[in-house]
């Protein structure tokens, strides 16, 4: 049940909502819009009827208008977006304390907001939340990697894994956590309707707002490796449901490090089609 009411005397029928609904299952009816029983199975609770209605005159899903987040003028000034896109950096450099539960709580669940195909919103986000448990996760991925090279069976195309190893181990240099105190690992089902994308926007929402935050990042690219093909024996350890694609990992924190300033990139390629 979808729950679909329409208070009659704040609807104006504009009809915002029949028009920008993206499965067309609301229609303009005598008095207000509404939705006919045998098509509210289409509905992928987008939630866009309530969020478009420009009285608040709309309810569906049992949620209420009031209770949403007011739009006007509350995004990010179109330099300050640009700023924070281009001046993000990939850090490497971590302060030993943990992020704050509270700050690590927001930096997810605004993550999560991220759109994912047909509206599934089947993202999980595993975190290591504090930098015990990733100190924990990188001595048992460590002796992993080491065990696969004394005993030969590192792939030839992963063999530079045997270097991290050694570094960790002669020089205690963590290349592949960045001794970073926590890390996020974005899975979704795998017949979800857009498992990988889905991951890889959540993490990427979840870097910038990090960055806005004054929370550092790095995508986790040599530890998705170790996990996902590496050692995937190791899922259990994080309880990643065994259904699930692992979508890709991000380290996270309090940088010690300060940029100055952006860098700079070459161009663009673009290619405007041409016919
Ligand atoms: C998919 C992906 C995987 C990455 N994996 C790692 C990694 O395992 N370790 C690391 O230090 N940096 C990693 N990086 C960071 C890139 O090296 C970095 O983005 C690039 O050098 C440019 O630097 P910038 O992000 O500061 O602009 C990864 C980046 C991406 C997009």
């Amino acid at each position: 049940m979808l729950q679909f009411t329409v208070n009659p005397t704040t609807c104006i029928q504009c009809g915002s909502c029949c028009n920008d609904c993206p499965t067309g299952i609301i229609h303009m009816g005598e008095e207000t819009p509404f939705i006919p029983a045998d098509q509210e199975e289409a509905c992928y609770r987008c939630q866009h009827c309530l969020a478009i209605c420009p009285t608040g005159a709309l309810s569906i899903l049992g949620l209420h208008p009031e209770n949403s987040t007011p739009l006007a003028s509350h995004f990010p000034e179109p330099e300050n977006m640009a700023a924070l896109i281009k001046g993000r950096r990939s850090v490497r450099h971590y302060a030993q304390d943990d992020l704050a539960p509270e700050l690590i709580a927001d930096l997810l669940e605004t993550a999560w907001h991220a759109p994912t195909g047909v509206n599934a919103r089947q993202v999980r986000f595993t975190v290591l939340d504090t930098r015990k448990k990733l100190q924990q996760f990188r001595e048992i991925v460590l002796k992993g990697l080491a065990e696969m090279e004394q005993s030969h069976t590192l792939p030839a195309h992963m063999e530079r894994f045997s270097l991290f190893v050694q570094a960790w181990h002669e020089e205690k240099k963590d290349i592949i956590f960045r001794d970073a105190p926590h890390l996020l690992i974005a899975s979704a089902p795998k017949d979800a309707p857009t498992p990988k994308p889905d991951c890889l926007i959540a993490l990427s929402y979840f870097e910038l707002y990090a960055h806005s935050c004054q929370v550092a990042t790095v995508w986790a690219g040599l530890a998705y490796l170790a996990i996902e093909a590496l050692l995937p024996r190791l899922r259990p350890l994080l309880a990643l449901p065994e259904n699930h694609q692992l979508g890709y990992a991000i380290l996270f924190g309090k940088a010690a490090v300060h940029y100055t300033r952006g860098v700079q990139h070459h161009n663009a390629h673009i290619h405007h089609a041409k016919w």
